[in-house]
């Protein structure tokens, strides 16, 4: 049934929908009310750090830190992966997050940017737990779905990496990620730019991304082998949860 005529779709207003983030103050609010306050010293001192680095952009918002973080507890996460690491921002949230004898399987092409940040998860005590490989993901991932000994171990996998991969990523990562466990896609809503009328004047980098993020929500949102919940948080996370 509609408020706006006879087999016309409800509109979101007419269903409730709220847009949480009506302003860049909100957000600020949120940081300053409920993220800054409790994010872990460490974390404080990689964001300061990675603040002054001319890539800063890539880093993972400190909410978003907050949100994995939790995650990670809530599910009780022991093995994990991550995909895209960048000074190591959310590879330290995961870590945190871990028991101590947790594991991060980290890949990615630049190691100079995690050593931008390794001596700050050293000091936290927790960089026992990452197992970190530079090089693209891709052949390693490709090594491990031949080896059946790792189909189904992971408990969590952070995908933030090269998002025209992802569904290359996607077709290896189900059989990697255990049944019940999570998959995190990041920047699924790729700066707004999914909404984007088709002649925005988009930066061209998120031009050409953008298509590659279209086609993987589309392909989440239909794939039976996942439940999915897409968080306006950050950039935009998918959760995929594995159920076959
Ligand atoms: C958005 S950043 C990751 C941010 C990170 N999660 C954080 O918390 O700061 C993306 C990273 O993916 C890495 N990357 C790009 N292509 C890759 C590939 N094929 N395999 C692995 N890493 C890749 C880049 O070097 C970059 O550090």
């Amino acid at each position: 049934m509609t408020s706006s005529g006879e087999n016309q779709p409800a509109r979101h207003q007419e269903v409730g929908h709220k847009s949480l983030l009506q302003s860049d103050a909100l957000y600020q609010y949120i940081l300053e009310t409920s993220v800054y306050p409790r994010e872990p010293e460490s974390m404080k001192e990689l964001r300061e750090v990675t603040a002054k680095h001319p890539w800063n952009l890539m880093t993972t918002s400190a909410d978003e830190g907050q949100f994995l973080n939790m995650l990670l507890k809530l599910i009780n996460a022991k093995n994990t992966m991550e995909i895209g690491v960048y000074t190591g921002y959310s590879l330290l949230a995961t870590a945190l997050a871990l028991p101590d004898d947790g594991k991060i399987l980290a890949m990615d092409i630049n190691r100079e940017n995690y050593e931008l940040g390794l001596p700050i998860i050293e000091k936290a005590g927790v960089a026992h737990k990452i197992d970190f490989k530079e090089g693209p993901a891709l052949p390693v991932l490709d090594q491990m779905t031949e080896d059946g000994k790792y189909h189904g171990t992971f408990d969590f996998i952070f995908v933030d990496a090269d998002k025209d991969n992802y569904l290359n990523y996607h077709k290896r990562l189900i059989d990697l990620v255990k049944i019940g466990g999570l998959i995190g896609y990041d920047n699924t809503l790729w700066n707004g730019s999914v909404v984007a009328p088709p002649d925005a004047p988009l930066r061209k980098y998120v031009r050409y991304y953008r298509d590659f993020v279209l086609e993987l929500n589309k392909a989440l949102a239909v794939d039976p082998r996942i439940e999915i919940c897409q968080l306006p948080v950050g950039d935009g996370i998918t959760l995929c949860r594995r159920i076959s």
